[in-house]
């Protein structure tokens, strides 16, 4: 990952600390972090899918339309949350079962987004118009934040 985009991130860190509220719905807080994170870095679909009785629905996103279900196990979404954890894809069509969501979509990264007692609540999918635009840098920074969703959740007690 470039210099650039690495100060990005951590300036996205910072930003949504402090943009992200306390204790709002969730999904507030995704339509904020959804629009901020396009915006910075201009990704081609940058947007969260919500869980929703074993399945992901799509949640707040910025970018165009897109397929609004997906099963667990099916895409790299549902393989997110299958596995519970986060996924990679430089080449989207090296990735078994991907879901074409736009032509112009060539790599592409899906990170879970967990609530404080640890189930996984939504992912976190950008996509991109290049390929191997995403590394282990982008997928740490990209964990990073959405810890910083999960610090926003309200306590439950
Ligand atoms: N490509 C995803 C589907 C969602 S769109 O990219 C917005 C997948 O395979 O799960």
């Amino acid at each position: 990952m470039g210099m650039k985009r690495e100060k990005a991130y951590e300036e996205c860190i910072k930003d949504l600390d402090s943009l992200l509220e306390q204790g709002v719905e969730i999904v507030s807080n995704l339509a904020n972090a959804s629009a901020y994170l396009h915006a910075k870095f201009g990704f081609l679909w940058t947007g969260f899918y919500l869980v929703s009785e074993g399945a992901l629905i799509l949640g707040p996103f910025q970018g165009p339309v897109a397929c609004t279900r997906i099963e667990k196990g099916k895409g790299v979404c549902g393989t997110s949350l299958e596995k519970s954890e986060s996924i990679v894809v430089p080449d989207v069509h090296q990735f078994p079962g991907h879901i074409s969501c736009s032509p112009l979509s060539k790599s592409e990264v899906v990170v879970p987004v967990y609530n404080k007692e640890g189930s996984i609540i939504a992912v976190l999918d950008i996509d991109s118009e290049k390929l191997k635009d995403f590394d282990e840098e982008d997928k740490r920074y990209l964990e990073k934040i959405s810890s910083i969703i999960t610090s926003k959740i309200e306590d439950q007690n």
